[in-house]
């Protein structure tokens, strides 16, 4: 990201130039993430004409607590695209059935503005927080239908942001699938770091000291009994809680993130198997 920074050392934001507003800057497997999103947006119309007026009360929400600018430069093609939000906005309007409400949260307050511009200038209106997300997801869960079918795309940066709290309130909704972005990347990384201070993990996947040996040298080892971990949590949730997950890599080869899918009911992990199925790099059932 070399063109990031100015002499100052500080980060530059880069603008896109067809709105005047800030960008996040992503590499190209950024668009893979979006186009599972799009997919499953589009597949989930009928689910969620449900639950929306006539036919039902309980509301479709759709739900970000790491929203991003809304548009994004991809270093490797030199490319403008859309944002999450932005993604997940036009599928839904496209399906001709919209969802009823959308929340958008960014720990940066740059991000909610720039995604707040964007959001009204498509004609759209969205409720906007600009919290940490262990804070914004109170916030939301309270200005949500508990009656209603919703979907939380949670895609942070790093293990940090998504302290395992967050996926449990949700998952305390009845009805909540959940699209969460982990970071393999960034645990194979930071991994020595991450064990030596444990807050992160703490956070992230709690009871990770009784179930993971860390004594051993093998790395991978460590890295996979970790996630296992991290996936038996998941599992956990609830009784009715289905969970697919894929595994995106670079294009080296290197493992970068997975897209663990988190559906309460039948009916959501069927449509996001039908989305895997389609132009798939590797996907596991859990
Ligand atoms: C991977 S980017 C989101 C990209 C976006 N979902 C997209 O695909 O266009 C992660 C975002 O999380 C925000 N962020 C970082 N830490 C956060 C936290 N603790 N709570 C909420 N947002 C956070 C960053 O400002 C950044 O915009």
């Amino acid at each position: 990201m070399a063109d990031q920074f100015g002499e100052t050392g500080v980060a530059k934001r880069i603008i896109d130039p067809t709105d005047g507003l800030i960008v996040d800057i992503v590499g190209a497997w950024a668009s893979e993430k979006h186009e599972r999103l799009r997919k499953y947006i589009d597949a989930a119309h009928g689910a969620r004409a449900r639950y929306l007026r006539p036919r039902g009360m309980g509301g479709a929400a759709y739900i970000e607590l790491f929203s991003g600018p809304g548009r994004s430069f991809v270093e490797d093609d030199k490319a403008f695209i859309d944002g999450s939000p932005l993604v997940a906005y036009k599928a839904a309007k496209k399906s001709r059935t919209n969802v009823s409400e959308l929340h958008f949260n960014d720990l940066e307050s740059d991000n909610v503005d720039a995604l707040h511009q964007r959001i009204a200038k498509l004609g759209g209106a969205a409720s906007f927080y600009n919290d940490a997300a262990k804070k914004a997801v109170d916030k939301i869960i309270y200005a949500l239908n508990p009656a209603g079918l919703h979907f939380a795309f949670l895609d942070p940066y790093n293990l940090q942001g998504l302290p395992f709290s967050i996926i449990e309130k949700l998952a305390r909704l009845p009805r909540t699938d959940m699209l969460i972005h982990v970071s393999t990347f960034d645990l194979q990384r930071n991994l020595r770091r991450y064990l030596d201070d444990g807050r992160v993990l703490d956070a992230f996947m709690p009871g990770w000291r009784d179930r993971v040996d860390i004594k051993t040298t093998n790395q991978q080892a460590i890295r996979a009994g970790l996630l296992s971990h991290w996936r038996g949590l998941i599992r956990n949730l609830g009784t009715s809680t289905a969970e697919a997950i894929e595994l995106v890599s670079g294009p080296k080869g290197q493992r970068l993130y997975w897209l663990v899918f988190v559906s309460a009911h039948e009916l959501g992990l069927r449509l996001w198997n039908d989305i895997c199925n389609v132009n798939v790099q590797k996907r596991f059932d859990l």
